[in-house]
């Protein structure tokens, strides 16, 4: 079959793969080959038991894989056929030298460049598919631009907006697709040729096109705003709890303001993910690199709230469970930093499973995908049990501490749970998804976020 377009993606990741899935799946046309240094994850790749759980991806993938879909780890022969790259390799927050904690660890998308020189032959168009601090393009082009073939390298940013759990839908259906290039005449025709790709299936006016610091400014910047919503909230709740205010009424009245809008408003444990952290560091290092340092302090309190979120929970849990929970075996139900996904990169759960182990109680982590990830996240802590079963988890618990939003929490048969707990039976509730009252009745002393505890003492 001849291709119109050979399209390379390096990085086979919660990005990587299921945009490329959907790319090769809408535009059959063109031929998308997905590479990545890691064989296990290629390998996965290539069967029916995906390396990411993510609704809907298997049947995205199996529509195209093998017919314009390719799964490899030669990595050279990819660029070298390729007209357009995409990198979507991880930018993880450096941990040592100048920025650590805070700047952006930009080695492994260096090593793509360098490598994307080294193999090509000819002219290619190389989207930074990876969230990237503002001004990468530059440092990338100069990498790219100093080669003896003279050949030309243009760089486009296209950052990625999806969210995990709803990623396939999120890419079926973008809210807006950006795209970021250099208003020169070669800038100018890279920009079309990328557009050209998403408007396959994205409707024209959902692809926002502009220049390339405004692309890579932006992603970080509504990673940065989504956050700081979630912080706002969580701020809130710890409010309503000393006033018997209650979150969720207070969310429902502000979010019917058109203006500020209902959605990321559900008070939480805190917000975890691979990027709202790593992303506000990083936006932080760069108003710090450029003597901002209001602005930089303004959003570091973003994440400080989301720290402060977590601790309290915690502490609530000890305080309310009579100060003490040495011996005490406690469930955490969810463990995956959101519902619908396996990832737990940043998960609350992380945080709070640490901090009760260290308090000496006997954690039990229950989650219905994300427990493999759990046992490596959790590998330093001996005694730490998994249980996917929930009903098994909560046997012998003196309490059930909610951390994932997982849609089996609010149907489980709560007095089933009850009956197999130690008594008095407790219910810290981080997501507010349980019906509290009703709880409540069953013989919990039940703790929501952001509203007063129901208790029978
Ligand atoms: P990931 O860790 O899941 O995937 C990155 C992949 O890149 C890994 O499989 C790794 O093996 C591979 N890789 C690293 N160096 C390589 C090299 N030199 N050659 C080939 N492969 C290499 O990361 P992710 O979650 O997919 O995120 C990737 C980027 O996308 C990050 O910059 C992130 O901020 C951004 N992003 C992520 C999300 C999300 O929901 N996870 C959403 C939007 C944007
Ligand atoms: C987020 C953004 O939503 C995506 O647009 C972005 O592309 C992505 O980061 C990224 O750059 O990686 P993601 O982290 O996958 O996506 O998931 P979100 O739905 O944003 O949830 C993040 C965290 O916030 C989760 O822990 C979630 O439980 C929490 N959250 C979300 C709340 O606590 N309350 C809310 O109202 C919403």
């Amino acid at each position: 079959m001849m291709f119109s377009k050979r399209i390379a993606c390096i990085g086979a990741g919660y990005v990587g793969g299921p945009t490329m899935a959907v790319i090769a799946m809408k535009c059959p046309q063109y031929k998308v080959t997905v590479v990545d240094i890691s064989e296990a994850r290629i390998k996965a790749w290539q069967t029916d038991n995906l390396p990411i759980f993510e609704p809907g991806l298997l049947d995205v993938v199996k529509a195209a894989r093998g017919r314009n879909l390719f799964f490899s780890t030669d990595i050279d022969a990819a660029i070298r056929e390729s007209e357009v790259i995409f990198v979507s390799v991880n930018t993880p927050t450096k941990t040592f030298g100048e920025g650590a904690g805070k700047a952006a660890d930009l080695q492994y998308w260096e090593k793509v460049a360098r490598e994307i020189v080294r193999e090509s032959r000819s002219p290619k168009i190389v989207v930074e598919k990876s969230t990237l601090p503002v001004k990468t393009a530059q440092t990338m082009e100069n990498i790219l631009n100093a080669n003896d073939r003279k050949i030309h390298f243009e760089v486009i940013s296209n950052p990625e907006f999806l969210a995990e759990g709803t990623a396939v839908q999120d890419l079926l259906e973008p809210d807006r697709v950006l795209i970021g290039s250099h208003e020169t005449e070669s800038g100018l025709r890279a920009r079309q040729e990328i557009v050209d790709i998403y408007a396959k299936w994205v409707p024209r006016d959902r692809i926002l096109t502009s220049n390339v610091w405004s692309a890579e400014l932006s992603k970080l910047v509504a990673n940065a705003f989504l956050a700081q919503r979630i912080s706002s909230i969580n701020s809130i709740s710890a409010l309503c709890e000393k006033t018997d205010a209650n979150i969720l009424e207070v969310a429902r009245a502000v979010g019917m303001d058109s203006r500020i809008g209902n959605r990321f408003l559900n008070a939480s444990v805190g917000f975890g993910g691979s990027c709202f952290r790593k992303d506000i560091l990083n936006l932080v290092y760069i108003c710090e690199s450029y003597g901002l340092h209001e602005v930089a302090q303004y959003w570091e309190s973003v994440l400080e709230m989301n720290e402060f979120q977590e601790t309290r929970f915690v502490r609530a849990m000890i305080r309310e469970m009579f100060n003490t929970i040495v011996g005490k075996r406690i469930a955490l139900f969810g463990f995956a930093f959101k519902a619908n996904t396996s990832d737990t990169r940043e998960s609350p759960a992380i945080y709070i499973a640490k901090k009760l182990s260290r308090e000496q109680a006997r954690v039990v982590i229950s989650d219905p995908k994300a427990l493999d990830n759990a046992r490596i996240d959790l590998a330093e802590l001996e005694g730490i049990t998994y249980q996917e079963d929930p009903y098994q988890a909560a046997v012998g618990a003196h309490a059930v501490a909610i951390m994932t939003e997982w849609d089996l929490y609010r149907t489980l048969e709560w007095e089933k749970i009850f009956d197999v707990m130690e008594k008095p039976a407790f219910l810290f509730d981080g997501r507010n998804i349980v019906d509290h009252e009703r709880l409540f009745k069953i013989g919990f002393n039940v703790y929501p976020l952001g509203r007063p505890p129901l208790k029978h003492f």
